[in-house]
């Protein structure tokens, strides 16, 4: 359970966290917790970049659903460091479906059903070492 390794994960507020101005929010929760931001950048994606983003995706229903809401208006994308802190954002941010999220994380407290073909809920966390370094790369090149 402990390890002394620093760790670096890939956090997105999602086009419905920074329209309804939660960017600042979800900063905050994780500056709160201890995690360091080490970059950080307002952008509207493009379709290559999220169909990289998204490739264990492919092919599923709800795929480009995603692709079109992560591409309805901008993004604040970060880099975020700390110990275990790839394990520690999701834990942060909540189970994917926001109406079962536990109250007390992001998406348990301000994320809801919309009724929408996609699931709208406010941020993306890495889920792994390996995506970490894939998803930094893919957003932060020059990092
Ligand atoms: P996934 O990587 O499974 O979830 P998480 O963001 O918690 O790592 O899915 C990526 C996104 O796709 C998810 O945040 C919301 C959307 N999604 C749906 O709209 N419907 C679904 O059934 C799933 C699994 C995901
Ligand atoms: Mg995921």
């Amino acid at each position: 359970m402990t390890t002394s390794e620093t760790e670096r994960t890939l956090v997105l507020v999602k086009p419905d966290g920074v329209t309804r101005q939660l960017t600042g929010e979800v900063l905050r929760r994780v500056e709160a917790k201890g995690y360091r931001i080490v970059a950080l950048e307002l952008r509207t994606a493009d379709r290559d970049l999220l169909a990289r983003h998204y490739a264990e995706h492919q092919g599923k229903p709800f795929f480009e659903p995603l692709v079109e809401f992560m591409l309805s208006g901008p993004i604040v994308a970060a880099v975020v460091e700390g110990q275990r802190v790839i394990e520690g954002f999701r834990s942060l941010a909540g189970t994917t479906d926001p109406t079962a999220a536990a109250p007390g994380t992001i998406r348990g407290d301000l994320g809801r059903d919309w009724g929408t073909a996609v699931v709208q809920n406010l941020v993306h966390g890495s889920d792994s070492p390996e995506s970490a370094a894939r998803e930094i790369g893919l957003w932060f090149p020059a990092l």
